[in-house]
Order: structure tokens, then C-alpha cells, then sequence
């Protein structure tokens, strides 16, 4: 078991490049496998996800290169369709690979996708558009197997904008005979970039009047790609400034997926500047923020539920009182038990935290029971007196590239044990 040791009270300084967002290159990394040939992906981020999603493509019969940021996916031949369930079972997105699948080769044996505890994570959603377009498919226990002779395109809508439902259905309706519209569509910064990957790749993908509209193509060709930068890891340095304090350069990030987030920070106290044509945001902030939030999460553009945990922490010791309402989990609060364990005051009633102001936060011995709740004990760190330890910390390199390194070249005393 990995830990990370923090100890607070130094501000942060200096200017990173943000790695390449995990929720975006995930799927890509799915679209990889619609086409017989070549892709080529730049700013891949280093973290677990992505390796073990390597490791997966590679089971499926894929050629796989990455040097450093680089990955080069060669999916000449015939696909095989079973994923084994021991790395299917720790990693949500593992169920993106179905779209794809049902799309290359009509056929994939995999099982009942994992991934963080933050609630039931169901997939009805994606199984109802997959069966829409013809798919059909068998639950055993935990084992899904599913099967399409061709995909066919239909009319679809969601009734809730599932970011990984709009993918897996976005990805099996490249390949599909006809056209797919999909209504109700995720509209989140990944989607996007999802969708210019695959256009990148040959596939029609529009969108008219919110209404994605998927024409079927018969293949696919060569193509390069470069990740874009990860809002959230951004949002997570930007709560690391908030909360100790600081002057920092984030480069390689589209300001306008923060929008709500950095007026957010600007409301609490927080001096930002940002560039949407070098992609750079800039920000200065005194220790402690002097006003507190309201956040309410929500789909795009709502405030992003990956944040929730790390803002929590930074504003438990904001000069104001907070709060925090949670729509997207039913159950994404379990960062508060160890937050309140350094010392925070926060209550919970229902899907709505009440974060009390001006605590003054004590290190101490706390545990990562999810990627992002990992992060918010991070942040939380770098704010208390003394020294946090956090247990559990590979947790944290899911979706984190080095996230100690990071830090501690900001001028933050942070070390991997
Ligand atoms: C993606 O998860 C992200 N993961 C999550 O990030 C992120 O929190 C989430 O989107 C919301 O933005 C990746 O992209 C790999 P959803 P996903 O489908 O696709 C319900 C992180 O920390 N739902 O939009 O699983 C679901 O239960 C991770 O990087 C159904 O009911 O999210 C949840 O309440 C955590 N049926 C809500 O929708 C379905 O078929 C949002 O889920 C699918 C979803």
C-alpha cells in the first residue's frame, strides 16, 4: 500500500504543464479499436487507468507502443472478445470497450464494470441504446456477453446525460449501417474531444441544436491525435493555491472547461487570468480564501462532481461558511469522515454538506477510499498544520501523473512513502 505525507503550510509557486485528461483519453483510447489500422495519441497521460486500458487492448488483440506521452495503437487483425474480470471489475470504463467492440467485431464477453465507490453506477443506460441499435446481450452474475450481427443506426435519447453512456452509444454508432441521433446527450469537455478524435479518424459525428447526429461510416483510417489537458487535475491545483496559498501558471488547459469553476474561485477571493488561445490559466490567492462557496454539482456546465471532494477541502478553511450540494453519486460524501479527522466541520443532511468556515485544520493519519476523495485529502494537507498522511494512495496515481512530484515542484513538501 502506497502513502503520500504532506505537510502544510507552505504556498504553492511556480507553473506546471497539465497532463492530458483521463476521462477524455479513455475513451479515445476505445475508439482505437474501430479501426483496422493505425492510431496515434500524444499528451497520453502516465497514470494506472490508462495502463491497465493498454493492457486490455493489448488482451483484445491489439499492438500497443507508448513512449512517455506517446501512444501508437496498431488493431490491423481480427479482435478476440473476452476481458478477463479481475481488471474489468476495478475499472469503470472498461465498459467503453463494448461500443467499440460491438461496432468492430459484433461481439464481447466482458463483465460487470467497477470502478470508485461512489455509488451503484449502473449501466441501464448504455445497455438500452446498445439493445436500440440491435445489440442483444446475456447478465450472468457478474459476466456480460454481448453480440450484434450489424449495428443499426436508430433514434436515441437519454434520460439522464451519462457521460459514459453518450460515449459507449457514440462509439458503437460510428461503424453502425445508417444514422444515429442521440438526444439527451453528455455535453462535458471530454465529449468533445471524443468526438473530434473520432472525426479525426473518419467518422461523421455533428451535432444540431443539441441533438448528436451520427452518420455510419464503412471504415476508418489513420490518425494522430492530441490529448487535451485534464480540468480536473487543473480544478485540483487551482483548490491546492486556494487552500495553502500561492501564485501558480497552469499550461496545456482549456480555460472554458472551468468556466463555472474559476468563477467560482473568483467569488471566494481567489485573483485568476486566463489565456483560451495559449490555453494557460494563472492564479494568486492568499491562505485562507476570505469568502466561502455554494456549489451545486451537476452535468456540464454544471460544477463537475470530480471536484466536490477537493473543493470541499479547500474550503474547510475558507474565511466563510460553504456548502456543497450533490446531485450526480448518491453517494460521494465518504471523503467528509476523514476530512473531519484533520479537523474540519462539516455536516451532512441528505445530498447537501454544510462546510463550516474558518477551521484551522491538524495533520494526521487519514485513508483514500477513492481517486478523488485521495486528491481532497491532498489538498486538505497542504493546509493543516503539521504532517497528513494518507494511506491508500494508489488511488490517487489512477488519475493523478505523479501528483507528489507535482506538488512538490510548486514548493509544496509532499513525498511518496
Ligand atoms: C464519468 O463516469 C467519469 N468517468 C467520472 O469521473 C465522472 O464523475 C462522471 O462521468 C460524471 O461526470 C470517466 O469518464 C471514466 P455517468 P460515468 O454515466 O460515465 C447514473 C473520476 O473521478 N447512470 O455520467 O460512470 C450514474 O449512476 C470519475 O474521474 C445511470 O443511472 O458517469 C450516476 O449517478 C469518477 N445509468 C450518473 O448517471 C447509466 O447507465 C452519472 O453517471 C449510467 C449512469
Amino acid at each position: 500500500m502506497a502513502y503520500i505525507q504532506v505537510e502544510g503550510g507552505n504556498p504553492l509557486k511556480g507553473s506546471l504543464v497539465v497532463q492530458g485528461a483521463k476521462n477524455a483519453v479513455l475513451p479515445i483510447l476505445s475508439a482505437a479499436l474501430l479501426h483496422k489500422g493505425t492510431t496515434e495519441l500524444s499528451e497520453v497521460p502516465d497514470i494506472s487507468d490508462v495502463r491497465d486500458t493498454l493492457e486490455l487492448l493489448k488482451l483484445l488483440g491489439c499492438r500497443v507502443e507508448k513512449q512517455g506521452h506517446r501512444v501508437v495503437i496498431r488493431a490491423e487483425g481480427h479482435l478476440s472478445g473476452s476481458l478477463p474480470q479481475r481488471m474489468v471489475g476495478r475499472m469503470r470504463s472498461s465498459f467503453l470497450l463494448a461500443g467499440a467492440m460491438l461496432g468492430r467485431e459484433g461481439r464481447l464477453e466482458t463483465f460487470y464494470p467497477g470502478g470508485c465507490t461512489i455509488g451503484a453506477r449502473p449501466i441501464d443506460l448504455h445497455l438500452a441504446g446498445l439493445r436500440s441499435m440491435g445489440a442483444e446481450y446475456v447478465i450472468d452474475r457478474d459476466r456480460i456477453s454481448l453480440w450484434a450481427k450489424r449495428l443499426q443506426g436508430t433514434d436515441l435519447k437519454l434520460s439522464y446525460p451519462s457521460v459514459g453512456a453518450t460515449e459507449n452509444l457514440l462509439l458503437a454508432a460510428a461503424l453502425a449501417e445508417g444514422v444515429t441521433t442521440l438526444k439527451g446527450a453528455a455535453r462535458e469537455p471530454e465529449i468533445q474531444a471524443l468526438i473530434t478524435c473520432l472525426n479525426g479518424m473518419g467518422a461523421d459525428i455533428r451535432e444540431d441544436k443539441g441533438t448528436l447526429i451520427i452518420t455510419g461510416v464503412s471504415r476508418l483510417q489513420d490518425s494522430a491525435y492530441e490529448i487535451p489537458g485534464d480540468r480536473i487535475v487543473a480544478g485540483t491545483i487551482l483548490a491546492a493555491v486556494g487552500s495553502c496559498g500561492g501564485e501558480v501558471r497552469l499550461e496545456h488547459i482549456e480555460p472554458e472547461g472551468l468556466r463555472g469553476v474559476l468563477e467560482a474561485l473568483r467569488q471566494a477571493g481567489m485573483e485568476l487570468w486566463t489565456d483560451e488561445v495559449k490555453h494557460t490559466i494563472r492564479a494568486r490567492a492568499a491562505s485562507p480564501l476570505p469568502r466561502g462557496m455554494k456549489l451545486v454539482t451537476g452535468p456540464f456546465p454544471e460544477f463537475p462532481t470530480d471536484l466536490q471532494a477537493i473543493f470541499m477541502a479547500m474550503l474547510s478553511v475558507a474565511g466563510e461558511e460553504s456548502k456543497i450540494q450533490e446531485t450526480v453519486f448518491e453517494s460521494r460524501f465518504r471523503h467528509v469522515k476523514q476530512l473531519r479527522r484533520l479537523g474540519a466541520e462539516i455536516e451532512v443532511v441528505g445530498d447537501t454538506a454544510r462546510i463550516a468556515g474558518g477551521s484551522t485544520l491538524q495533520g494526521g493519519l487519514v485513508e483514500a477510499q477513492d481517486l478523488r476523495a485521495g486528491a481532497a485529502l491532498a489538498v486538505a494537507g497542504l493546509a493543516a498544520e503539521g504532517i497528513t498522511l494518507i494511506s491508500h494512495a494508489e488511488y490517487i496515481a489512477r488519475g493523478y501523473e505523479d501528483l507528489p512530484g507535482v506538488l512538490q515542484r510548486l514548493g509544496a513538501h509532499v513525498a511518496l512513502l
